[in-house]
């Protein structure tokens, strides 16, 4: 789930969703806003879900932290890997948020990303997010 910014609404419902019906998945969000101190919606729930592990892992970016500006999809591109490996079990990705600058910054990343540790050229890399479309697992809400 990648959802910075309002982008977060939906995966609180997901998350909610999966703790009521004791489901036992791995979850993964990536949230982001610009300060932690007053932007980070939820923090609550989140952290408890993080603490319970019905949050497996949680990748924050507060923008404007510090001096250098820190996106979700940098966080994504660190952990390449094990977002490849992810994908590799059946994962499904998530998206919801800004269209015109994250939702595409973040698509980039995900195909750098597939590139990168699946070992694919141009076209395995655009067949394998075809392949992901097509069976509803690349899923995006962006407005
Ligand atoms: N119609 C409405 O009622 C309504 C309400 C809310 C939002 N919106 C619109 O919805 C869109 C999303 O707004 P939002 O409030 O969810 O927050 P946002 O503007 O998407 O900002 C959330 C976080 O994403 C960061 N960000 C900026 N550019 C990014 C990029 N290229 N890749 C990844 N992250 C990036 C921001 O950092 P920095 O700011 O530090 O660059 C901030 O930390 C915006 O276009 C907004 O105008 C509309």
């Amino acid at each position: 789930m990648v959802g910075p910014g309002t982008g977060i609404a939906p995966f609180r419902g997901f998350l909610q969703e999966r703790e009521a019906c004791g489901h036992t998945g791995k979850n993964w969000l990536f949230f982001g806003e610009q300060h932690a101190t007053t932007d980070f919606y939820y923090q609550e729930d989140i952290q408890r879900w993080q603490q319970q592990g019905l949050l497996t892992e949680l990748s924050l970016a507060f923008s404007r932290d510090q001096g250098r500006k820190i996106y979700v999809q940098n966080l994504m591109r660190e952990q390449g890997e094990k977002i490849w490996q992810w994908l590799e079990e059946g994962a499904y990705f998530c998206v919801c948020g800004d269209a015109s600058r994250m939702a595409k910054d973040v698509d980039q990343a995900l195909r750098d990303i597939i590139r990168e540790h699946g070992k694919c050229d141009d076209g395995e890399t655009v067949n394998y997010i075809r392949k992901l479309n097509m069976a509803k697992r690349y899923l995006r809400d962006v407005y």
